[in-house]
């Protein structure tokens, strides 16, 4: 079927319109699909060291050689950086970052987080065997980046 020119440029402008119309939907779904599900999960960064429970960060127990260990990185460490627990001991890790973007590797497991500012990142680990773990930060957070790290007692 013969079209005119301008036709084809209504047509076009028109098909433009919606394809930038659907990918302005698909990116704020997008953005809202990576918002944290709950408000218990986020918390402002600026104000970590007067936010519960990371006003008080350390090892709290919680059961039978079960532990809550609460952790806040900053640019270049974490507090605390020597922690002792118990063989067979299960840890609960509630950790935050007061500035950039850190990681949080425990060498010889398999917990290996990424710590965003703003948000309270969880993970549970039972440490079964003895020995001293190092915890890294396995994300370039600048100049210090290497020396950044903290360690866990097993005994
Ligand atoms: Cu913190 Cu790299």
């Amino acid at each position: 079927m013969h079209m005119h020119k301008y036709e084809k440029w209504w047509l076009l402008i028109g098909g433009g319109t919606l394809i930038l119309f659907l990918s302005i939907i698909g990116v704020s779904a997008f953005a809202m699909g990576h918002t944290p599900p709950s408000d218990h999960m986020t918390i402002n960064p600026a104000k970590v060291d007067e936010t519960a429970p990371f006003n008080e960060p350390g090892l709290k127990k919680i059961g039978e050689n079960e532990y809550e260990l609460v952790m806040v990185s900053q640019a270049f460490s974490f507090t605390p950086n020597d922690i002792q627990i118990p063989k067979g001991a299960t840890v609960h890790f509630k950790v935050t970052s007061k500035d950039v973007v850190h990681g949080f590797a425990i060498a010889n497991t398999n917990v290996n987080m990424m710590i965003t500012p703003g948000h309270i990142n969880s993970i549970t680990h039972t440490f079964d065997e003895a020995g001293s773990y190092l915890i890294l930060c396995n994300e370039y957070c600048g100049a210090g980046h290497q020396v950044m790290s903290a360690k866990i007692e097993v005994s």
